[in-house]
């Protein structure tokens, strides 16, 4: 799976580095299990919505340290 992150200046004022250290942590603890691939973008255009994030293709916004995981294992096949 790609995750992008945007990392536009409203998701960044909203906590995207958050979201990313959180990303990268989840990463390295399930690398043998899943394959993840982390980006990062500039303004998608969702700005008041953020942090925004796509998976693969789909774009999801309202994205938080709180639910980014429970957004991302909703994604996976595990
Ligand atoms: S800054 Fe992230 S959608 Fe605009």
């Amino acid at each position: 799976m790609n995750i992008t992150v945007c990392i536009g200046s409203g998701c960044h004022v909203k906590g995207s580095r958050g979201i990313i250290n959180i990303l990268q942590g989840y990463i390295a603890e399930n690398e043998a299990k899943i394959e993840i691939k982390l980006k990062a973008c500039f303004c998608q255009g969702h700005c008041t919505e953020g942090v925004v994030v796509k998976f693969n293709e789909e774009i999801v916004t309202n994205i938080t340290k709180d639910n980014i995981i429970d957004e991302l294992e909703k994604r996976l096949d595990i």
